[in-house]
């Protein structure tokens, strides 16, 4: 799983012109670091499979998969939108100087202030996500004498075959409201039909995240589509825009299926295009929400070896300087990484190193006070060593962004290296960032 830029010198692994360990040295580990031309290539993937001649096509970074000002430079250089879910990526975002209109706003109970910030900033979209929120975002607008460009979230309830928490689309689901509760949808247009402010624009859905399928993306398109059709006869009212969320997978393991981006957005664009002319549709754009897809597989993490232990049992245990603080996911998904030894690699190895090898199979643990602090199990390395750097691979996504101060840890550094480029994107917590927001002064 290494990423595009990486290479092998004596034994070592390299990342653009700098090796992995000289990097975790330099920049203390945790670190996160991303493959710059890794980024470049997903973006290049996107763009020139994410199109058609007979609508607009909106590519929307879902940024809650990792956001920092030099990823919006990036993607505003490209092109793309931003989706932000709360103030903090609001503030963020603008702060970076990205274009406000090109952001939309997600979130299944959006605060007040949420609504009003982006009111006031003029975003794109809010996707609304319910009825209720409708009602408040009428209040506001109406308050605040504002148009407010919306779209709203359709729940089409479509299996996605992936993690069940990661799954949003069943008919259980918290987000958006459900495709087939016509009387929900009859008071939503009743807000709409009647409000000065508030213009819906079109629908968005969103099936899950992590999906290999393009059966799941068309089977999605198609569900919208259709109840486009009908709504736009029920209502006589033309919708102009449909989005269809993220999910895109990428590869973690050896084990993982092999993922073509390319056919999964070619044939979502086919499936919109003949669904629009099947139907006489009017929708003029199609946005997608890629996150995981964009960073994940660009992004690694490097640790260093603290310790080395075999229990009486003789489990091997290989303890890293961060876990479950940096990576929740193996806790929280039972997500599953590929880890490599940055300065143990070997490009084959002869027979006899391969029966050593089987001897070796570590479970790679964090330093927190749990149990289920885990970011890999049965891992086959070479023979580790205190202090080697190990690399945990496709990081990119949904670590940083999920990253906490559990046990008085500080988030490690962000690294963006391209060739002999490195940018320090976000730097490494101090122990004052972790203390700022407490008062010393209570008795
Ligand atoms: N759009 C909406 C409305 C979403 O809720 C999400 C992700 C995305 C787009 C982007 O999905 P992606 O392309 O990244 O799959 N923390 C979990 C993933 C949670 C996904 C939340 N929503 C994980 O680590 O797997």
């Amino acid at each position: 799983m290494r990423t595009k830029s990486m290479r092998v010198i004596d034994n070592n692994l390299y990342v653009g012109n700098y090796s992995l360990v000289e990097l975790a040295d330099k920049y203390k580990t945790p670190l996160y670091v991303y493959d710059e031309v890794g980024i470049e290539e997903k973006i290049k993937i996107f763009s020139e499979n994410f199109k058609s001649n007979k609508f607009t096509c909106e590519i929307i970074y879902a940024s809650k998969a990792f956001l920092a000002p030099y990823l919006c430079k990036m993607l505003d250089a490209a092109g793309f939108g931003i989706d932000a879910v709360s103030c903090g990526d609001m503030h963020l975002i603008n702060k970076s100087g990205f274009p406000m209109n090109r952001v939309i706003l997600h979130g299944n109970n959006k605060s007040i202030e949420e609504l009003e910030m982006a009111i006031d900033l003029e975003i794109e979209y809010i996707v609304v996500d319910s009825f209720a929120e409708l009602v408040k975002l009428e209040e506001l607008a109406k308050a605040k004498k504002k148009k407010v460009n919306t779209l709203f979230r359709i729940n089409p309830g479509i299996h996605a075959d992936t993690h069940a928490y990661i799954e949003t689309s069943l008919l259980s689901s918290k987000f958006g409201e459900s495709i087939h509760d016509d009387e929900i949808l009859n008071k939503v247009m009743n807000i709409y039909l009647n409000s000065k402010y508030l213009h819906l624009d079109g629908f968005h859905s969103h099936i899950g995240s992590q999906i290999n399928n393009p059966k799941s993306f068309v089977a999605e398109a198609k569900t919208m589509l259709n109840f486009i059709k009908r709504f736009e006869l029920k209502y006589n009212y033309k919708i102009n825009t449909l989005n269809l969320g993220g999910g895109f997978g990428i590869k973690y393991t050896d084990s993982d299926k092999e993922i073509d981006l390319e056919l999964i957005l070619n044939e979502i664009v086919k499936s919109v295009e003949e669904g629009i002319a099947r139907h006489g549709l009017s929708i003029n754009k199609l946005m997608i929400e890629p996150g995981r897809a964009l960073v994940g597989d660009s992004g690694f993490t490097l640790y260093k070896c603290g310790a080395l232990k075999t229990t009486f049992s003789g489990k091997k245990y290989l303890f890293i300087d961060g876990g479950m603080s940096d990576n929740i996911r193996p806790a929280l998904y039972q997500a599953k990484y590929t880890v490599e030894v940055a300065n143990r690699i070997k490009d084959e190895l002869t027979e006899e190193e391969e029966y050593e090898n089987l001897l070796n199979f570590y479970d790679v643990v964090g330093k927190c006070c749990e149990s289920g602090d885990i970011i890999a199990l049965n891992v086959k390395l070479p023979e580790v060593k205190k202090n080697d750097t190990i690399v945990v691979y496709a990081t990119g996504a949904y670590t940083y962004s999920m990253a906490m101060n559990y046990n008085g840890l500080t988030k490690g550094a962000v690294i963006f290296v391209k060739e002999d480029k490195i940018r320090e994107v976000i730097r490494r917590e101090s122990l004052d960032d972790l203390i700022n927001t407490c008062n010393f002064e209570v008795e």
